[in-house]
């Protein structure tokens, strides 16, 4: 009883609107409960709040270690698929530079250029005073400032699981858009096995019989709202966009997500 009960109130918070303070002060006890550890890795590290805003209390080693794991096996990607040589990349929803921390200077360092972008402004600001490389927000929806046709590589590490399906495919086909033809998009998402081993009890049995899970359904763009969809779900999706390379699974031991590596067609 105390499951169906709970998800009851929750629902009637988010129709009323009073889910988001509710979600906000979660956010404030959970930045209060943040374990600050000293970690040197020789870049510029966010304050505890901003960290929590994209990554919850998952402490400074974790933001750092995974932000390098992350940038390394992006950038790997796109050198096995063919991007060599000075590149234009794009971090989409860069929050507050997980990724960028490590991809921003290595791409410049090559003679690239390196923009990064997100709904909320708090978490750009800090990048672009901290990081090298272009930063600006963009709207919950397509599309961005960039021009049809300037990116070789765009990536997107758990943004389009925060989205609905109609969000998730204006932005497959708005980061087909901006890339050049056979640049490659790198857009991370909940797949099955990611759900099966760290998702909500509730969601492995919607997946089998939906093609696109939203649980907790309100706030969209923010980390309340989580979306689930099958490999064979997502690859549907991309495919009326981009040829579709691998499909990574998501990882059930160290909480990596489902990954789409797409080539935008020539
Ligand atoms: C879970 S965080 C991940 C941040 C970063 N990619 C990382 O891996 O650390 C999700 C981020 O996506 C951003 N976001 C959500 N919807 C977005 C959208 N439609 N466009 C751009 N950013 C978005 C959020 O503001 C947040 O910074």
């Amino acid at each position: 009883m105390r499951d169906p009960l709970r998800r009851a109130v929750h629902r009637g918070l988010e129709l009323t609107g009073l889910i988001g303070p509710l979600h906000r002060r979660q956010e404030r006890e959970l930045v209060r409960s943040f374990a600050s550890e000293a970690v040197d890795d020789q870049r510029p590290m966010p304050p505890a709040e901003l960290i929590v805003l994209v990554a919850g209390a998952s402490g400074h080693a974790w933001f750092s270690e995974r932000g390098r794991a992350d940038a390394e096996r992006f950038l790997a990607l796109a050198a096995k698929h063919g991007l060599t040589g000075p590149l234009d990349v794009w971090d989409l929803g860069c929050g507050c530079g997980r990724i960028a921390r490590w991809a921003a200077p290595e791409v410049i360092a090559g003679g690239g250029t390196f923009h990064g972008s997100d709904i909320n402004r708090r978490l750009l600001d800090w990048c672009a005073g901290a990081l090298p490389g272009t930063y600006f927000v963009n709207r919950l929806t397509p599309p961005v400032k960039l021009a049809p046709a300037s990116i070789d590589l765009v990536y997107a590490y758990s943004v389009l699981t925060h989205l609905r399906e109609k969000g998730t495919r204006a932005w497959l086909a708005e980061t087909a858009r901006t890339l050049r033809p056979g640049g490659i998009a790198l857009l991370t998402f909940h797949d099955e096995d990611y759900a099966r081993a760290w998702g909500p009890a509730e969601v492995p049995p919607l997946l089998a019989a939906q093609d696109y899970v939203v649980w907790n359904d309100a706030l969209e763009g923010s980390n309340y709202l989580s979306a689930w969809t099958s490999r064979a779900y997502f690859t549907q999706m991309a495919q009326e966009h981009f040829e579709v390379l691998e499909i990574i699974p998501g990882q059930t031991d160290t909480a990596v997500q489902a990954t789409a590596v797409l080539k935008r067609r020539a």
